[in-house]
């Protein structure tokens, strides 16, 4: 079965693992996204060799370019523009938008961040997770709104914390389940199926895309 695609950009600035994960969920002919242009902030992301492999333009507008912030993000938003993208997933993308680009994107524009929000936001989450004791980590996807990683929670993934978790041995668990989080989520959104509604988005049709990894040895 085929069906509409929608045309979306990806935003990276490293690894480009969820990229990853978004490409191969849209070389699926009934997944309703194509990845139409992946820009990255950092010519060195390896990220970018993997959208070109997999034949996706991919652009470097790179933040040192550009004296004020702003004009950054109106760099942004021109590439966005001139290829008509319709809905922008950040994935990695380490650099903050200023409020009035993100107006223009409000409800079209959404992030992985690697916590069970509203819980540790910002960096360090895992480290900052076993810290402070807690049983289970996970992934969030959510809109995006000015104030960082705060935007009304698409879906979300539960992952638990291990005894003998390290950061990295975490991290790695949390990043499996931000690969089949990330499509899903997109999917809804492609799909026209997810209303926010205050801080809370809902579901027409179908079920909350949350998921619980239920295997801890991974
Ligand atoms: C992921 O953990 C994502 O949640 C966070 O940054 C990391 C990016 O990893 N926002 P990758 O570049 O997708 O591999």
């Amino acid at each position: 079965m085929s069906v509409r695609k929608e045309a979306i950009a990806v935003l990276i600035s490293g690894r480009g693992s969820n990229l990853g994960a978004l490409i191969d969920a849209c070389a699926d002919a009934a997944f309703p996204a194509r990845i139409k242009l992946v820009i990255a902030n950092k010519p060195e992301a390896a990220g970018l060799e993997r959208a070109r492999e997999a034949g996706i333009p991919a652009r470097v507008i790179d933040h040192r370019d550009f004296s004020e912030r702003a004009e950054f993000d109106n760099a942004i938003h021109e590439a966005l523009e001139q290829d008509d993208i319709r809905y922008v997933c950040l994935a990695g993308f380490m650099r903050l938008f200023e409020p009035q680009f993100v107006d223009r994107w409000r409800g079209r524009m959404i992030n992985i961040h690697p916590s069970l929000l509203p819980a540790f936001k910002g960096l360090d989450t895992h480290a900052r997770a076993i810290e402070a004791g807690a049983r289970f980590a996970g992934c969030s996807v959510h809109f995006v709104v000015p104030e960082m990683d705060s935007g009304a929670i698409i879906g979300q993934s539960v992952v638990p914390i291990a005894p003998d978790d390290t950061p990295s041995s975490l991290a790695k668990r949390v990043l499996h389940a931000e690969h089949a989080l990330y499509p899903a989520c997109l999917k809804l959104l492609c799909e026209g199926r997810l209303k926010i509604k205050g801080r809370r988005v809902l579901v027409e049709g179908g079920e909350a895309p949350d998921q619980q990894l239920t295997n801890p040895t991974i």
